[in-house]
């Protein structure tokens, strides 16, 4: 992606998005905004599938799989074939967790702070331990703590980019490093991470790493990118498959079964093609934009938010030093729900976790939304 400084317009792109224009969205942390760039995308798909039937898969889809992986290995920094689909988180964390012997090493090593969704992943195997770090703020776990429960029977740690409950961004290449030393492997999930903070998987050391179209991707539901890093992809082997990871798809040969030599070894059945056009043109618009780019102005519009909300002596839980602090606001109510629903009749779209309105600015939002999520507060 670009870094260099340029200028962009901002009320073009925000113009892209008619959700936006017709509400006071600030809920990309739940769910991106709809483009109409990916809504054309998902009219083209059906319009394919109107005339083409599954002739268009030979045609254009398996072309548009590629494209997908390919916007995503730029955006991340990856290299050609590192990048595989899933349909959801859950299901990338189940092919990777199915590649592993944890025999010699037994440990899982995740956090408090993480989506629930990486220690339910191990918890379900009874051959695991999983190790959950604790938080003394909510807001971010030390790197002492990593370093002090990483040891030799560590096969992985497996923990987020940014905290989906505290928006803190986390040393992901410092958690690697330790990782590292002692022979376990890094896995980010970068769900709350990729698209509005910067990554570069490559730079960063990372071992696997991903995300997908629901949120900061702007590509909706059903859509799941996943880089690994190419020396494991020649090394690990799944135990969950299927024809989509067969080097030989098409030859429907039931004796035989050889992985692809690239990402796709982890992929599993026909993708949710709908999606990976919707998120094909969420990904295409953001890398136009530029990363740089949009971390900047997501930062500028989250300043703006927590200036605001101070002055109203708001209650926040955030990371001290805003260059830690992605776009995600936890804002103290007794009533979280209540609150979020009193918003919604005043179209302002934001959501709750326990104690906390959640609020999260991008790009395409503007102070004035800000503003006015304020005063709807009042
Ligand atoms: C950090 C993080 N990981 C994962 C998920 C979702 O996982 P899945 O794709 O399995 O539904 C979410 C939110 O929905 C999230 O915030």
């Amino acid at each position: 992606m670009n870094s260099d400084h340029v200028e962009v317009d901002w009320a073009a792109y925000r113009a892209e998005f008619p959700s936006v224009e017709r509400t006071t969205f600030l809920n990309t942390c739940s769910l991106g905004a709809l483009s109409r760039r990916s809504r054309a995308a998902v009219n083209q798909f059906l319009d394919l599938w109107e005339l083409h039937g599954a002739s268009a898969w030979y045609r254009t889809w398996l072309g548009e799989c590629a494209a997908l992986r390919a916007s995503f290995e730029r955006l991340v920094g990856a290299p050609s074939g590192s990048v595989a689909l899933a349909p959801s988180v859950g299901v990338a964390l189940g092919v990777i967790a199915s590649s592993y012997d944890y025999r010699a090493r037994p440990k899982i090593i995740t956090t408090a702070l993480d989506f629930p969704t990486i220690p339910y992943q191990w918890l379900a195997r009874p051959e695991c331990e999983v190790v959950i770090l604790p938080s003394d703020d909510g807001i971010s776990v030390p790197l002492e703590r990593y370093q002090a429960a990483l040891d030799e029977r560590v096969a992985l740690v497996a923990t987020s980019h940014v905290f989906f409950t505290s928006g803190y961004i986390q040393p992901i290449a410092e958690i690697a490093r330790l990782a590292h030393q002692v022979g376990a492997h890094a896995l980010i999930d970068g769900y709350q991470g990729a698209g509005q903070v910067a990554v570069d998987v490559v730079a960063h050391d990372l071992d696997f790493y991903m995300s997908g179209g629901l949120k900061w991707l702007l590509g909706g539901p059903g859509i799941v990118e996943f880089y690994a890093r190419p020396a494991l992809i020649d090394t690990l082997q799944p135990t969950l498959a299927g024809w989509f990871g067969h080097r030989e798809q098409f030859q429907f040969d039931p004796e035989h079964f050889a992985f692809h030599e690239d990402a796709r070894k982890f992929e599993v059945g026909t993708p949710a093609l709908a999606a990976v056009y919707a998120a094909r043109a969420g990904l295409d618009l953001l890398l136009e934009i530029g990363q740089a780019q949009v971390q900047a102005r997501t930062a500028e519009l989250v300043a703006d938010l927590v200036a605001r909300l101070r002055e109203r002596g708001a209650e926040l839980k955030l990371p001290s030093n805003l260059r830690e602090h992605a776009g995600i606001v936890m804002l103290r109510a007794d009533d979280p729900a209540a609150v979020v629903r009193h918003l919604r009749e005043h179209t302002i779209l934001v959501d709750h976790r326990p104690g906390y309105v959640r609020v999260s600015p991008y790009f395409y939002n503007t102070v004035e939304d800000n503003a006015a999520f304020v005063a709807a507060l009042e």
